[in-house]
């Protein structure tokens, strides 16, 4: 009954905008999305809105262009990157004559195709009832109106309505209380390797930035990779060593613009893998012309899941794509604030890496293993007696193992993290804790 395959639709798609253009990244990820359904594309055109028509969206003269572009081009499937009311969808499949989707009808649509996991199905498929349920009951209300009193038409003391109704509240309750008991496992796995007291990684990034790919490189996993978006929606998780130790991996959901927000309660749990990670490795595809953005685009959905505020580091992927680029590994940009950066990301850990040709990896496991402070720097220390906030915040990291006060400032033995002291270094030339560090390292993250 829920079940609606999109495979094998020819879809018209409506870009909706305010005035003059609307913008290149806009359309072209709405064409991936509808692409990513399995529709091919029949045509897109932008239909200027500016003042909303409140039941067709769309303005009359309009109208009658995409009908007629439906018409000629064969097309099956209509679909708005915009978020129609149910009304409004009804109708337009109405004037339309053909189905007609929203973006969140449409990225629902792509979630269902890809969900693995148990809990990444159920989770669909109670979203999707819930979408459905407003639009059922408000499209069938009115037809119920429409045929009022015809003999026939209703059931023994029930109409059809209700019974679907009750149908329906009974398979959300169902997914419920199912969905219950899998976060209950959920949180006992997460008890259980919260004991096991190692770090978790969540890998997270716009959708097809490379995650699941990198994924399988970093655990020699056979997880699923495909060129399609969401490729990934459940997230998996995985042992891996790095030198020096081990961490927990997840992969999750690829992140999209505007992810809407019914979707975004209904993963919830699913990305609370990423907002109860230690450290998210942030994947981008480094090839992508938009990729600022998408950028920006991320870092406001882990606002929305409350991971905004989670250290992260920033792997820029598919190098191969990129002319003469090879793998680097580039530390936040002494100085420079997030907000205020030229291009974004220069504030935050940079690897840049090619998970397809297996490029970079090791520069990025050494990056990770830095960061987790797996690997340590140990030695002693001269520091001048106007250092005193640099050994203030060696003692708050705990580093100091013994200190002699000598005529001109401190002599201190210290054992920290190597990303520690790299932090603590490049916040100024001629550091005194430089001399502590391996050269090579030194070199490369200059
Ligand atoms: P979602 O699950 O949609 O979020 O995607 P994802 O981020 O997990 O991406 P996935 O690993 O599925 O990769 C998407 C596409 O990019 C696939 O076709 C991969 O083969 C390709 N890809 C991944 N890494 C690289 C890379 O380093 N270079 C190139 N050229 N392609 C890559």
């Amino acid at each position: 009954m829920f079940e609606r395959s999109r495979k094998g639709e020819h879809a018209l798609l409506i870009q909706p905008h305010a005035g003059g253009r609307p913008d290149d990244g806009l359309t072209e990820e709405f064409s991936d999305l509808a692409r990513s359904a399995g529709a091919s594309i029949a045509a897109l055109l932008t239909a200027r809105i500016d003042r909303p028509n409140p039941s067709t969206l769309i303005g009359s003269g309009k109208l009658e262009e995409v009908k007629a572009a439906a018409d000629a081009t064969g097309a099956d499937l209509v679909l708005v990157n915009f978020p129609l009311s149910p009304g409004q969808e009804r109708n337009l499949e109405k004037f339309l004559q053909r189905r007609v989707l929203d973006r969140t009808g449409l990225i629902l649509d792509i979630f269902a195709q890809r969900a693995r996991s148990h809990e990444g199905k159920l989770q669909v498929e109670l979203a999707q009832l819930r979408h459905m349920a407003t639009r059922l009951v408000r499209g069938w209300t009115h037809l119920e109106r429409q045929r009022g009193g015809s003999i026939g038409l209703r059931g023994p003391g029930e109409t059809q309505l209700e019974t679907d109704r009750r149908l329906l509240q009974k398979r959300v309750e169902q997914l419920q209380k199912r969905l219950e008991k899998v976060e209950v496992q959920r949180t006992q796995m997460r008890r259980a390797r919260v004991r096991s007291e190692l770090p978790r990684v969540a890998l997270v990034g716009y959708t097809n930035a490379g995650k699941s790919t990198l994924f399988n490189v970093l655990t020699g996993a056979e997880a699923y990779a495909a060129d399609q978006l969401f490729a990934t929606l459940d997230p998996t998780v995985r042992r891996i060593d790095l030198p020096g130790g081990a961490v927990v991996l997840a992969d999750t959901v690829g992140f999209v613009r505007d992810l809407p927000h019914e979707l975004v309660a209904a993963f919830r749990s699913t990305l609370s893998e990423a907002r109860e990670a230690d450290l998210l490795l942030h994947v981008i595809d480094a090839a992508d012309p938009h990729r600022e953005e998408r950028i920006a685009q991320v870092d406001e959905v882990l606002q929305e899941i409350g991971a905004g505020d989670l250290p992260q580091m920033l792997v820029f992927n598919k190098i191969d794509r990129i002319e003469g680029a090879a793998p680097r590994h580039d530390q936040p940009d002494p100085g420079v604030d997030e907000g205020e950066a030229p291009s974004a990301g220069m504030g935050r850990e940079r690897v840049w890496i090619s998970a397809r040709d297996g490029q970079g990896i090791d520069l990025l496991k050494g990056a990770l293993a830095q960061r987790l402070g797996f690997q340590r720097v140990r030695g002693e220390l001269h520091l001048p007696a106007n250092s005193a906030r640099l050994r203030a915040r060696l003692h708050a990291l705990g580093a100091v193992l013994a200190e002699d006060f000598e005529e001109h400032g401190w002599r201190v033995t210290v054992d920290l993290a190597l990303a520690d002291a790299q932090r603590l270094a490049s916040q100024a030339g001629g550091h005194p804790l430089e001399a502590l560090l391996p050269k090579v390292e030194r070199e490369e993250w200059q």
